[in-house]
């Protein structure tokens, strides 16, 4: 129920209904959140939390109900209303320039002048600083977005929100592309912005999350509000159960495996990462029919690379062998017809065109087959009805979204697709990475239990993910991945996660610890099993930083993306003859190069709606800077500014050579930016003029160098 419009509340949406032609995704959703509270949004997928906080920022108008910030009905017709609002939205996918750096990327939009043109980007620096110190939010001003991880990108649309005086900060499943320890960091950051009042609604499925960070957690289920409850006094599987409507198990429950003949033989795999520098070396891994191997390990340590060789994206060393046969440097497609099938991390990258509709999607990799496309011509019907028992089978909603373009889905939806397709496919070995990231905790259970019933089926299942319990539940061994090869594989249910963090850290456990281990673990099971309470003498898992790579952020375009189809679906069940294209033409998405199939074929324009378009406009009011993408622009600024001796800050004397080395290119922003000492007193003013000529020429030439060596390592990737 609403409660009373007051100035408490920093935020009330009352009544609030959106629909998307007829479909609701919201009805009547009431949502109440304290001033200097952090308020959780709880839901499963596709249950319209994203769609609530994209009406409150202003990217979507509501079809019925009113927004009230702190006790003041508002109209917030676009994001730039939010902002005036104090509003500010950390999206999960962000919303950064790559080429630009942390100040640069703050600062668009906003940046302080010196006059009508120049630009202070000193002071802008110094504000951003400030910010940074304020909140912990420690983050290096001078790099630049493409060269910093997710979590610290992450970091700068906090500080862009707040360097535009947000007061209240929406956080969409800001940790879905966290490491473990990046969410503990988030967390201490959450809790500093509340200590100076700050108000914040977080969108999370981890309810471990909403408990360690909120103070209240506001409930909807299918569009509508179910409850809003305070965090304390309230278990996991109490909000398990309002979310999805009935009791939900949290824990994996599987038998032994029982593993027959090795499927995936991987030996001496070497592979380079885009440095050209071998990222898997000696990298040896057997899979089995009937057993399901978990990888671990952190961030970085060789687990894309390692994928991206296995589903033949990239040449290797070595050989990956799929029951015998040797599958490595072939192309995607040679993998799938060898029992092959992946559930990927990017599921808009790499698992989805989302300009196509759903029907279309569930049937990429079988379009060519003679059930799907007999005498080369697409059979709709029988693609409609695969897909309607697919959706139907993995609850994809809403239950109608087959015409819809894929990316018109919830995150969530758009993974149950993948899921379903692949396994479709009735694959020999099912490589599932992150398969669960960004789903409800209803949506995980049926994704372990399918994965089992894979593995029962006699599917070798080889899973790498971001989760460490999942790993440790799902898998029935566990291979830890360090420094590009296997460290260490225990047996499932022989090790704790404090010991995986070890091995994932480059440590190896000897065999009479290891038994230890074993026992005390098996000990603990037994206790747990026999209904002790085993958590006093065993603290809370421990956290560890486990990721699978620097994946940037990807539920996107389907909170925003345009409900209309990419084909219009024929009337009639059996479409016109016109209506047929041929199974090549249709269905753009050519498997010989995997990445071809979402990264190219979808447009352009799902990435981003209308609303948003307008967001980013707000943004980059000053168009020149947007314009010029690199960092030029705003060094001319500063440049002048230096000349004309406005400014007490002139450069230090740079040790940088007079003849600039290739390699040395990308650090020209370290030598763009001034040096925070003033040097006025120890530097005659010729000198001054000296070097700022010498200073002007190098850095020219370093811009130039770094232009040659972007378009080398594009000519480079573009062979590859
Ligand atoms: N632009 C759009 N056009 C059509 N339908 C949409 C659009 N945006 C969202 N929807 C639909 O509205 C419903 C709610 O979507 P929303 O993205 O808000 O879910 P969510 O709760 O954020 O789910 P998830 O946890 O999976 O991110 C979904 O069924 C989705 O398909
Ligand atoms: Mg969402």
């Amino acid at each position: 129920m609403a409660a009373e419009v007051s100035s408490k509340y920093a935020v009330q949406m009352h009544g609030i209904t959106k629909r998307f032609g007829s479909f609701y995704a919201l009805t009547d959703v009431d949502l109440d959140v304290e001033r200097g509270t952090i308020h959780s949004i709880l839901g499963e997928n596709g249950a319209g939390k994203s769609t609530l906080m994209n009406v409150l920022y202003g990217l979507y108008q509501a079809d019925e109900g009113e927004i009230y910030i702190n006790g003041k009905k508002v109209n917030i017709k676009n994001p730039t209303a939010a902002i005036e609002n104090g509003i500010g939205m950390v999206h999960q996918h962000f919303m950064l320039v790559e080429n630009f750096t942390v100040t640069q990327n703050i600062v668009l939009g906003s940046e302080p002048t010196n006059g009508p043109i120049a630009l202070n980007m000193r002071k802008a620096r110094k504000n951003v600083l400030e910010i940074v110190k304020k909140y912990g939010l420690e983050v290096d001003p001078d790099k630049r977005i493409r060269d910093i991880s997710v979590g610290m990108q992450q970091r700068v649309e906090i500080l862009k929100a707040l360097y535009r005086g947000a007061e209240i900060l929406i956080l969409d499943e800001p940790t879905a592309v966290l490491t473990e320890q990046e969410i503990d960091e988030l967390l201490a950051i959450m809790k500093n912005l509340i200590k100076d009042g700050k108000t914040i609604i977080i969108i999370t499925h981890k309810l471990k999350e909403i408990q360690a960070s909120s103070d209240m957690c506001t409930i909807i289920r299918r569009g509508k509000y179910i409850d809003t409850v305070p965090v304390k006094g309230v278990t996991e599987d109490e909000l398990a159960t309002m979310m999805v409507g009935h009791a939900v198990q949290l824990v994996v429950d599987k038998t032994p495996s029982n593993p027959g003949e090795v499927v995936l033989d991987i030996q001496n795999l070497y592979v380079k990462n885009e440095q050209g520098i071998n990222a898997v070396k000696d990298f040896n891994l057997q899979v089995r029919a009937g057993e399901i191997v978990g990888i671990a390990g952190i961030d970085g340590n060789g687990q894309h690379e390692l994928m991206e060789a296995v589903n033949n994206l990239k040449k290797c060393k070595g050989k990956i062998l799929v029951c015998g046969e040797e599958i490595q440097n072939r192309n995607p497609k040679y993998g799938i017809d060898h029992g092959l099938a992946t559930i990927p991390a990017d599921r808009h990258k790499d698992g989805l065109v989302l300009g196509f509709s759903v029907y279309e999607n569930t049937i990429m990799e079988k379009y060519r087959t003679e059930e799907f496309s007999p005498g080369g011509r697409i059979n709709r019907k029988k693609m409609r009805s695969f897909a309607e028992e697919l959706i139907k089978a993995y609850d994809v909603r809403p239950e109608d979204c087959g015409p819809r373009k894929a990316g018109a889905l919830s995150g969530g939806n758009q993974q149950k697709i993948i899921i379903g397709r692949e396994i479709a496919q009735e694959p020999k070995i099912l490589i599932a990475i992150q398969p669960t990231r960004g789903l409800d905790v209803g949506a995980i259970e049926n994704v372990h239990k399918m994965l089992i019933s894979e593995r029962d089926k006699g599917v070798a299942v080889l899973l790498i993910s971001f989760e460490l319990d999942e790993v440790m539940n799902v898998s029935d061994r566990i291979a830890v991945i360090y420094d590009g090869h296997i460290q260490q594989i225990f047996e499932h249910g022989t090790v704790d996660n404090r010991t995986l963090g070890r091995v994932m850290a480059g440590g190896e456990i000897e065999d009479t610890e290891l038994e230890e281990i074993k026992k005390k673990v098996q000990a603990e099971k037994a206790a747990e099993a026999a209904g002790e309470d085993v958590s006093e003498a065993e603290p809370a898992a421990e956290v560890i930083p486990v990721a699978l790579s620097e994946e940037t952020a990807e539920e996107s375009a389907a909170e925003t993306a345009p409900a209309e189809t990419a084909f219009a679906e024929p009337e009639s069940e059996e479409p016109a003859a016109e209506n047929e294209l041929t199974a090549e033409n249709e269905l753009a998405a050519e498997n010989e190069t995997a990445e071809v199939s979402a990264a190219e074929a979808a447009p352009a324009e799902t990435a981003f709606s209308e609303p948003e378009i307008e967001e980013l406009m707000a943004v980059n009011e000053t168009a020149e800077i947007a314009d010029a993408a690199d960092a030029d622009s705003v060094r001319t600024a500063e440049e002048e500014e230096e000349t004309s001796g406005t400014s007490p800050e002139a450069p230090e004397v740079p040790e940088v050579p007079e003849t600039p080395e290739v390699q040395e290119a990308p650090e020209v922003p370290e030598v763009q930016e001034a040096p925070e000492v003033p040097q006025e007193e120890t530097l005659a003013e010729p000198d001054m003029e000296q070097m700022q000529h010498e200073l002007e020429q190098m850095q020219q030439s370093l811009v130039n160098l770094q232009k040659q060596i972007a378009e080398m390592q594009k000519a480079l990737s573009g062979r590859q």
